[in-house]
């Protein structure tokens, strides 16, 4: 492993045993653990307690109805476990390839769910499986500002999966050159402030916003939630329970971090907050959100 990653265990760990478990795991490249979400193939054996029924570990490819991924991303969603039912609607800002959104839709059933995505050529594999999976959703392809505009506080629950440094692919056999390099990490980290403000403008009072990436530097986790309860005054920090083993032990920078040698898959970072006020009627929609709806399964 690079010395920026050496340096970055630094930063997060005293110990010098867990440092080098690790940098170990991002070596190998063999930390993912494929989990199948709505087909019962390979069992549970592993998985913690609070899994959802609908996950199961997979043996082979992942199945045409079914979405394959790396349990690092139930155990991300698995916050979703804290927020108010009955959820009238849903925004998913980064939404592709859908991994988050099935999940999502799993866990809240929402009356409404807009799957959003900025990036033009990834909303075909983002409605092809929304499709397969049969999750009922609409799709937009809005820059962050524009749904803060066209939104403000339409939604019960937002969920901003950013796009991040991506350090925990290596855990997992990806190559991502750059991803430790400072300049990386601080591009990453101010583009994440500006989605976390115009995704803070679209959640109504007494809604929420889970904040998700798939790294490890702080600067795009702890730090960037730091500045974000700092920034917008009216939203406070919830607890997941269910996470709590893998909660932060410095409350200057909060959220729950997996890291690929414990285990689970190859890591990721997640935190929820919840807006101040009570619940009311949501705003009227625009029209242009309903444009694109995905059918879901009879
Ligand atoms: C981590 S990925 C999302 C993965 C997805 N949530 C899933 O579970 O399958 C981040 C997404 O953010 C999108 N993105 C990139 N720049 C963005 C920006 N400035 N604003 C909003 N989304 C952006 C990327 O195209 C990418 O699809």
């Amino acid at each position: 492993m690079s010395a920026l990653a050496a340096r970055l265990a630094a930063r997060l760990w005293r110990d010098e045993s867990t440092r080098e478990a690790f940098l170990a795991a991002l070596s190998r490249g063999d930390g993912g653990l494929p989990v199948d979400i709505g087909a019962e193939t390979g069992g549970r054996d592993g998985l913690p307690e609070w899994t959802p029924e609908w996950v199961s570990r997979r043996t082979g490819a992942a199945g045409e109805q079914s979405y394959g991924l790396d349990f690092s991303s139930v155990w991300e969603m698995q916050a979703l476990s804290v927020v108010p039912r009955p959820v009238r609607r849903v925004l998913d800002v980064c939404a592709a390839p859908g991994g988050k959104s099935v999940l999502a839709s799993r866990h809240l059933a929402p009356g409404f769910h807009l799957a959003n995505e900025v990036v033009p050529k990834r909303l075909g594999i983002l409605r092809h499986n929304l499709s397969r999976c049969g999750i009922a959703a609409h799709t937009q392809r809005w820059d962050p500002a524009r749904l803060a505009v066209e939104a403000p506080e339409a939604f019960d629950g937002v969920l901003v999966d950013a796009p991040c440094s991506g350090q925990s692919l290596l855990a997992r056999g990806v190559e991502n050159q750059g991803c430790f390099h400072p300049a990386t990490v601080k591009g990453n980290a101010m583009r994440q402030r500006g989605i976390l403000s115009s995704s803070a403008a679209c959640v109504a009072p007494g809604g929420w916003l889970v904040y998700s990436t798939c790294t490890f530097s702080p600067d795009e986790n702890g730090k960037n939630m730091r500045w974000f309860g700092r920034r917008f005054e009216d939203f406070e920090l919830i607890e997941v329970p269910d996470l709590k083993l893998w909660e932060s032990e410095d409350p200057r920078l909060p959220g729950y971090t997996l890291y690929p040698q414990q285990g689970l898959g190859s890591g990721g970072f997640v935190c929820v907050w919840r807006k101040r006020g009570e619940r009311s009627e949501l705003p009227e929609l625009s029209t242009a959100l309903t444009e694109w709806p995905v059918a879901g399964r009879e």
